[in-house]
């Protein structure tokens, strides 16, 4: 299969643009602002390749639009939840993510999110920048400690194993709910729950790194919450829409929740605003992935999925 013609929907790092640039002829989304479904459908007219990432919503409309040109959606992400993936199917249109080569730099931001939720980095800060600091007290910000603490990783898959691996140094014991018990070499001394609720109690600090599916979507509920240990954190690098926002903003308030890290946000980035106004939330914009190398490497990743499609070969990021 020949591919030329595509349309970018954001701006991308240089390298990747450049390397995208000499093997197709694009059209570019200059402005880097987040195109509505009907903006994109219409701007992306005649493309055979769209580059897109998580902030476009691909619907059916688009989908529908787009073809019988489009032959391939490529997103820079892993995340798949802003595409209608059936829609794809019907329409034939293949889909590339970029799974991998994002895992270490976000369990590192995971890690950023565990200690700032633990040791109360937002407030710490603040208190600096604020001009309020009037010194060293022994009861000032006082935290929590990881060592000794049990970390419950939701979906220990590809991010949530590198996640474990950078934990266990810190004195974290492991704890983890898959749909299925992993082999021990996978594993690699973590606790299996065969249930969400018993991993729940089981953890001091909670951490999101399932991928959103339907069944997922508001997981972490009032219900929830009421069964994690008093003075727990709930940190989330995976997607925003499998916490609920009320619920979990009431335990932050109330203080049943110890903090809470959060990378990721419903209808973000417009964030429940409370979220803001909360002392013990550590609040970052969306940077799991956010490195130069690993960004490229994502752009890259997409780009060997283009080529084996063209030279009749099925690429390992081909999703659909
Ligand atoms: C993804 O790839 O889905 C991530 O959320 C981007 O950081």
């Amino acid at each position: 299969m020949t591919l030329r013609r595509a349309y970018a929907a954001r701006r991308f790092t240089d390298a990747y643009e450049q390397a995208m640039d000499g093997r197709y002829q694009v059209t570019r989304n200059m402005s880097d602002k987040v195109l509505a479904p009907a903006a994109l459908a219409k701007a992306a007219e005649g493309s055979e390749v769209l580059f897109c990432c998580l902030t476009e919503k691909i619907t059916a409309e688009v989908i529908a639009h787009l073809a019988p040109h489009l032959k391939v959606i490529a997103t820079l992400s892993v995340g798949l939840d802003h595409i209608d993936l059936e829609a794809a199917r019907r329409f034939g249109v293949t889909v590339l993510n970029t799974p991998d080569v994002l895992n270490e730099s976000t369990a590192e931001v995971a890690m950023m999110l565990i200690l700032g939720a633990c040791h109360r980095a937002s407030e710490s800060d603040q208190l600096v920048r604020s001009g309020g600091w009037t010194g060293w007290a022994p009861t000032q910000m006082l935290g929590l400690g990881l060592s000794g603490r049990r970390l419950g990783i939701l979906g220990l898959g590809r991010i949530g194993r590198q996640v474990a691996k950078r934990a266990a140094p810190f004195g974290l014991e492991i704890h983890y709910h898959n749909r299925g018990q992993l082999p021990p070499e996978d594993e690699a001394g973590a606790i299996y729950h065969p249930t969400s609720d018993a991993l729940l109690r089981h953890s001091d600090i909670f951490c999101i790194t399932a991928p959103s599916t339907p069944e997922l979507k508001g997981f972490l509920d009032a219900r929830r919450i009421a069964l994690l240990p008093k003075d727990a954190v709930v940190v989330n690098v995976a997607r925003g829409d499998m916490v609920d926002d009320e619920a979990l903003i009431a335990a932050l308030k109330s203080r049943r929740l110890f903090a809470a890290g959060l990378d990721v946000y419903r209808g973000e980035p417009n964030l429940d605003a409370r979220y803001r106004a909360l002392p013990n939330a550590f609040l970052l914009p969306h940077i799991g992935s956010a490195t130069i190398d690993t960004r490229n490497a994502m752009g890259f990743l997409l780009l060997d999925g283009l080529r084996a499609i063209e030279e009749g070969r099925r690429p390992h990021n081909q999703v659909i």
